[in-house]
């Protein structure tokens, strides 16, 4: 029978194996803990792991396999010095046979180099969020049968259950199973237990079969009038249970959560789970946290799907990359609608235009998550056209799509675009349904340009389910207004972005559905902005998890029916004018507010309520909102101080900066203020700001140029992931203030550098 042996503990790790310092560590482990997300320029390179391990002889015939559920990002391992193998990806299962390299009972060394050095070709290569390096999930040592379950095939579990038709009366299953042996012929059974979640017996079906090396043995089985898995509402699973039979022991065995459900995605009316309309209110969550990094706990697991079920939410978007299986478990436990995806984000590697180690990375996701009935779809690309529109990257996007249709017939396959791609452009025609990344009132535009996007869109796409896989504004709760502006960074911007798209997103019923970019605030070492380095701060809720954020709440009120009110922009304690507006967020019809202990107003509507004028005391006002539904009283309370002048805390000393900046130099330009702009004649064969800064970067007299009037740029980590981009592009798709006069003075300068030649062979 199979064991599962977790080998987490008394590990020992170093940076230097030359200077044979080892610390002693246990696994989930990551060495960018601290670096990660302050800013620095966090380790990236070849670290080492080791670990002792004495196993107990094993009966004749079993195997042993080492188990890692995800080493970042390319792994060496050894087994007593002996190299099994080298994994390229970071987050999915791999597993090595060691049966034949065990001594047993004696002291076995398991090494690991993990190494989380940029390599063109391992996706991802570059983008916002930091590659914590590290074995940071568990660790197993796997002991089967001499015949089991195939523990080879990519990571999987060796037993896919499909969905072949599923409907109200019926749930039509096949179960395909991969069997090994590594003994003589022998007479084995394998058998399928559905049982409810009661732990009854539903229905079962068996088949008897003489194995030899490895079979592959498909089961069907129809459940009939199935309770079925209807998301939040009623996640409700089966288990299947699959088992290999031998004489009268079971000598291999899963337990598989299965809930069975249909879906559809209609382009007029947006996404259906068994026949049902369901809007996807969805969030993006990353796998890191605070002082943890990537190395989670169950308990961190735990907490991050409990604040996106208070949330209200029905869907999640695991970007970027495959997710922690605890995580998919409990998606399909709490019934979370999935989209999930591989890390080929932001730019495809100039080395292999084959795009496999992203393939690979496909094949994996799949097979290894193909038993979560939460997840619905399969993205093939994130913003992968941000480092410019390539051929080949175009090429690899359509194979991806391909590759996964052949990989899993049941579900569909999805992407993320950039947002400056085309509504007619023929990306949106290689996946099945698309996302969108969008930033209107973010890095470009205002927020209520969103409304006519999403309707030109859908006329130029009538016939394309289109949901928003990103959008979000950065939100840092030190930072107060009573103006809110794109690009302040306040907690009431960030609250009244969301507030807005809240309304245009549920007013658009062929939207299928939205991600909040992103539910938690996350490490990103390539970023400074907002006073803030290393961070990306549009999360809902803190890096820690600590704090909400007053957009959580505006969600909350509309997708919520756990009842609260909740007072906006209580951090916002020094007040400097006679009044304010008191705005409250709750999904309670009437909410009645008291100053200082007095009944002032109740107000009846609709999540948003805003008591407007409010005298403040001269000193400390004392605000209290109360609510009441089935006879229980729900309150909230904030107080404010009255000062003579605005507090310069509240305001964040970089306004526009960052990702989002301005990064061309203020100073130099400001020079130039009287300047004629006349036409200029740009052609092929000279530089402009229509080359691609790669390009650029590769000539002396362009890069100075370049670096005269952007310096910032050139020496963000930020240029590694724009570099295939031109700043004309930039300026289109996020708004960078490249201005006409500016583009006349660099380009003034760039026309009269000469492209080199191409040399023809
Ligand atoms: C992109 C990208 C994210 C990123 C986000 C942002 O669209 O897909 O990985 O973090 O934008 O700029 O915040």
């Amino acid at each position: 029978m199979r064991k599962i042996l977790n080998i987490n503990n008394n590990w020992k790790f170093t940076k230097d194996l030359e200077s044979n310092n080892w610390e002693n560590v246990n696994i989930p482990h990551t060495w960018n803990t601290i670096d990660g997300y302050n800013g620095n320029e966090y380790y990236k390179d070849a670290c080492w792991y080791e670990k002792e391990l004495v196993v107990e002889r094993l009966p004749q015939g079993q195997r042993a396999y080492i188990e890692f559920n995800a080493v970042n990002s390319i792994s060496d391992v050894y087994f007593n010095d002996v190299h099994l193998g080298e994994h390229k990806g970071g987050y999915s299962i791999f597993r090595y046979d060691v049966t034949e390299l065990i001594k047993f009972d004696e002291i076995n060394i398991l090494t690991v180099k993990a190494d989380n050095s940029i390599i063109d070709g391992v996706y991802p290569t570059t983008a916002d969020f930091t590659f914590y390096g590290g074995i940071y999930r568990d660790v197993n040592l796997v002991i089967t049968d001499s015949i089991h379950f195939d523990l080879m095939d990519h990571g999987s579990c060796g037993v896919y259950v499909s969905q072949d038709q599923v409907n109200e009366e019926s749930a039509k299953l096949s179960i395909k199973t991969k069997v090994v042996s590594h003994s003589e012929e022998e007479a084995i059974r394998i058998v399928v237990d559905i049982l409810d979640m009661d732990g009854n017996l539903v229905k079962y079906t068996a088949k008897d079969v003489l194995v030899k090396e490895n079979i592959e043995v498909v089961l069907p089985i129809t459940i009939e009038n199935p309770i079925l898995w209807q998301g939040v509402d009623n996640p409700y699973l089966y288990n299947v249970n699959v088992r290999i039979e031998k004489h009268n022991d079971i000598i291999d065995e899963l337990n598989i959560p299965t809930g069975v459900r249909y879906f559809e995605f209609d382009p007029k009316k947006g996404f259906f789970l068994n026949g049902k309309h369901m809007k996807l209110k969805g969030v993006s969550r990353h796998q890191d946290k605070f002082e943890r990094g990537w190395a989670l706990t169950k308990e961190d697991h735990d907490l991050d799907m409990q604040l996106i079920k208070e949330v209200g939410a029905n869907s999640i978007r695991l970007a970027h990359y495959q997710h922690d299986q605890y995580f998919y478990d409990l998606c399909d436990k709490e019934g979370m609608v999935i989209w999930a995806e591989i890390p080929f984000i932001s730019k495809a590697a100039t080395t292999d235009l084959t795009g496999q180690n992203a393939k690979d990375q496909m094949v994996e996701l799949i097979r290894q998550n193909y038993n979560h009935s939460s997840i619905v779809m399969w993205g093939v690309q994130n913003e992968i056209q941000i480092s410019g529109d390539l051929p080949y990257v175009r090429q690899i996007v359509k194979e991806l799509n391909d590759l996964t249709h052949k990989e899993d017939s049941t579900r569909l396959t999805t992407q993320a675009n950039v947002m400056s791609v085309p509504n007619n452009d023929e990306y949106n025609t290689y996946t099945d349904i698309i996302g969108y990344n969008k930033y209107y009132g973010w890095y470009t535009g205002k927020t209520e340009d969103f409304a006519d996007w999403l309707d030109d869109f859908h006329a130029t796409n009538p016939n394309k389910p289109l949901g928003i896989s990103e959008y979000g504004a950065e939100g840092i709760i030190t930072y107060h207004t009573d103006e809110p502006k794109v690009k302040d960074y306040t907690e009431e911007y960030h609250a009244l972005y969301h507030e807005t798209l809240l309304k245009i997103f549920n007013e658009r019923d062929f939207l299928w559905g939205s991600y909040v970019w992103n539910f938690f605030d996350f490490g990103s070492a390539i970023r400074d902005e907002g006073g803030v380095k290393g961070r990306n701060n549009k999360g809902l809720i803190t890096f820690d998890r600590k704090i909400k954020k007053d957009a959580f709440f505006a969600y909350k009120a509309v997708w919520s029916n756990e009842p609260f009110v909740h007072i906006t922009s209580k951090r916002f304690i020094e007040r400097a004018t006679d009044t304010i507006n008191i705005k409250v967020y709750s999904n309670l019809d009437e909410v009645t507010l008291f100053i200082n202990g007095e009944k002032i107003n109740t107000l009846t509507g609709n999540h948003t309520f805003v008591f407007e004028n409010i005298k403040l005391s001269e000193e400390t006002t004392d605000i209290k909102v109360i609510a009441t539904k089935d006879d229980r009283e729900y309150s909230d309370y904030a107080f404010f101080n009255k000062v003579a002048k605005p507090n310069p805390v509240y305001e964040c000393p970089d306004q526009g900066g960052g990702f989002a900046a301005n990064w061309f130099d203020e100073d130099l330009i400001s020079q130039f203020t009287d300047i004629e702009i006349t036409e200029l004649n740009i052609t092929d064969d000279v530089f402009s700001t229509g080359t691609i800064l790669a390009e650029i970067l590769e000539n002396e007299e362009a890069t100075n140029v370049f670096r005269k009037y952007c310096p910032s740029l050139i020496d963000s980590p930020m240029l590694s992931m724009l570099s295939g981009s031109s700043l004309d592009y930039l300026n289109e798709s996020f708004d960078i203030g490249l201005d006409e006069r500016l583009c006349f003075l660099m380009n003034r300068e760039l026309i009269q550098i000469k492209k080199e030649e191409p040399v023809l062979v």
